[in-house]
């Protein structure tokens, strides 16, 4: 089997920028949201990232054209008939995912991959929903999508060894480095990120030390490119404290219990950047 078009469900941040970079590497892309507007701000949000490109002399103006060109807007899920691979990338929600899921398994043809671009929710569980749960399968990209050379593959119970075989090529296509790992709360990226993230949540929270100090230190002193509380902040808050949950219901362990600032910041509707509030303050 040859994959020659995608679908992105999911026009966010990550879904655009998945969209992007599956166009970039010469696929055919359809980006598909509820409603039009959302899918009009992610298709801005990626013209505007292949025009800084261009700015940069990183990309000729005519690719950014043609880049542009194999990219469908699309609110009808119907499309998914014409789809080789549909990867899935809403809102982090067993129930919305597995509606998604359903829906995808009666549209989209019988040999069409489907792909969760999840964090942390059970691939198994979400393959379940559908009547191909050896064609289903985690393709978990990292934000900004377009800078993040990792993608983590997730082997649901069932998935075919063949289709693990085809979404890496897929991987690799997209000039991403393809990680295998089995499905476990959390995979391997957020069962170790988190539990950090959250560590640096408590140590604000017990007043060890001020956010700028706790992000120097692990910026300077352990080479990360963005301190904890940044970091958190850019993937945002709730993002944090969902996984944080998935995670402690997942293990059944105290050592993954959410920080109660965590808990605190969420309810007060500071989210991290994408709310203007969050460790930090934005514009
Ligand atoms: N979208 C696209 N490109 C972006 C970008 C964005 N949001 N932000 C930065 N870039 C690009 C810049 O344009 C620049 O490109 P060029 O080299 O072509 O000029 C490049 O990235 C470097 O950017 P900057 O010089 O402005 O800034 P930087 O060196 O500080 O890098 C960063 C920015 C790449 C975001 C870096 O800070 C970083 O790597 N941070 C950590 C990111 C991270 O850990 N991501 C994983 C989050 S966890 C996750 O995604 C999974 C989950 O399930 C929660």
């Amino acid at each position: 089997m040859n994959v020659k078009t995608i679908m992105v469900i999911g026009a966010g941040q990550m879904g655009s920028g998945i969209a992007q970079v599956c166009a970039m590497a010469n696929y055919k892309v359809y980006l598909h949201d509820l409603k039009e507007e959302f899918v009009q701000k992610g298709m801005e949000s990626i013209s505007r990232q292949l025009a800084r490109q261009v700015e940069k002399g990183k990309m000729a103006a005519d690719e950014r054209k043609a880049v542009l060109e194999r990219l469908h807007p699309s609110t009808d899920i119907q499309n998914a008939a014409d789809a080789d691979l549909v990867i899935e990338a809403v809102i982090e929600n067993m129930d919305v995912k597995t509606q998604v899921f359903k829906m995808l398994d009666e549209m989209a043809p019988e040999h069409a991959i489907l792909a969760s671009n999840t964090s942390s929710l059970p691939i198994t569980e979400i393959a379940a929903v559908t009547n191909r749960p050896e064609r289903v399968i985690g393709m978990h990209f990292m934000n900004p999508v377009p800078v993040m050379k990792l993608v983590e593959i997730i082997r649901g119970l069932q998935t075919s060894d063949g289709v693990y075989q085809l979404i890496e090529e897929v991987t690799k296509q997209v000039g991403k480095v393809p990680v295998e790992v089995n499905d476990f709360p959390g995979f391997i990226s957020n069962r170790i990120l988190m539990p950090m993230i959250n560590e640096a949540i408590f140590a604000l929270y017990e007043g060890v030390a001020e956010p700028e100090a706790i992000d120097e230190i692990m910026k300077l002193g352990m080479n990360h490119p963005m301190g904890p509380l940044t970091l958190a902040d850019f993937i945002g808050l709730d993002t944090c404290l969902y996984i944080m949950e998935t995670l402690q219901e997942g293990f059944g362990d105290d050592k993954y219990r959410p920080c109660p600032l965590l808990r605190k910041y969420v309810k007060a509707g500071w989210l991290g950047k994408k709310s203007g509030k969050g460790f930090y303050t934005y514009n």
